[in-house]
């Protein structure tokens, strides 16, 4: 039976949402209090078993690199100076994941980028897992397409119900069959439809997993919305081949690349904190605006 062993994160956009930060600091890399957001998306691929994380990422994007590798000079002083909580965080961020990184040379769209990892991901099934999209709480999605994968063997993409007026922002999949309360088996697929354009509201959220054929496929899919090479329209292409099904996560989600997201991303994840989650709710609780 196979397996899927690595994760590909698309993390080479330009984060225009976010400018100016974006101009030097990938989006991927605003903390969450301390910890940068593509950490939580790296944690949840290796809690779903995946072992190799390819990056594929662009342009001012060395901070990514940087943030996986040793700073010897750093951890030398922590040492001497006896910090070593701190010494044994930096250390485990290292020892997370074999960290495999891409360069996108322009930004073609998602599709492009997805393609890039060709050569790494071989003939093996492979998730994919959007830079920006955090998903916290449980059941991790990455874990159930994975779970869905080894009992079927066929690609699976996560889901979630968005509100009507949303749908015009998403990858939107109208579904054939319902296979149960969290499965469908997906008929069609359309990036950002127009008004009308779709009878459904279940939306990417960015997970996806699926073979080795989608390279082939996002090979022939023509520049789609956006003159971009759409990973959806690939995907239309693949559910009209073979079986394809999503699931609806479970979780929490909350888009981290645009403003308003990032925020209660960011208040989410610190009311949790344990060192200032306790503080930080108090002072919510009293905060007088
Ligand atoms: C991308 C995908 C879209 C998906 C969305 C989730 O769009 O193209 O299908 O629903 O991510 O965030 P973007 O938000 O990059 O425009």
């Amino acid at each position: 039976m196979k397996k899927p062993r690595k994760a590909l994160i698309p993390a080479a956009g330009l984060g225009t949402r976010f400018l100016p930060i974006t101009q030097s600091i990938p989006k991927e890399m605003l903390p969450l209090v301390d910890r940068p957001i593509l950490l939580y998306i790296i944690e949840e691929a290796i809690d779903a078993g995946l072992e190799d994380i390819i990056i594929i990422q662009g342009r001012n994007k060395e901070e990514i690199i940087n943030f996986f590798d040793s700073n010897y000079e750093l951890e030398d002083r922590l040492e001497k100076s006896g910090k070593l909580q701190e010494l044994k965080i930096l250390q485990k961020i290292r020892n997370k994941a074999n960290i495999i990184s891409i360069r996108q040379q322009e930004a073609k769209g998602l599709g492009h980028a997805v393609h890039m990892g060709k050569p790494v991901i071989g003939d093996e099934a492979f998730c994919v897992l959007l830079g920006d999209e955090l998903m916290i709480g449980s059941p991790n999605p990455t874990k159930e397409l994975v779970d869905h994968y080894e009992q079927h063997q066929k690609p699976v993409v996560s889901l979630m119900e968005v509100p009507e007026d949303q749908v015009h922002l998403y990858g939107i999949a109208e579904f054939q069959e319902r296979l149960d309360d969290l499965t469908v088996k997906i008929e069609r697929m359309v990036e950002k439809p127009e008004p009308g354009e779709v009878r459904s509201n279940l939306a990417l959220p960015g997970r996806y997993l699926f073979e080795n054929d989608i390279f082939e496929l996002i090979e022939n899919t023509k520049p789609g919305r956006n003159g971009e090479v759409q990973l959806t329209d690939a995907m239309q292409a693949l559910c009209k081949k073979t079986d394809l099904y999503g699931r609806s996560i479970q979780c929490t989600r909350h888009d981290t690349g645009n403003k308003l997201g990032y925020l209660k991303a960011c208040v989410y994840v610190a009311l949790e904190h344990p060192e200032v989650g306790d503080e930080f709710r108090a002072f919510l609780k009293n905060l007088e605006v």
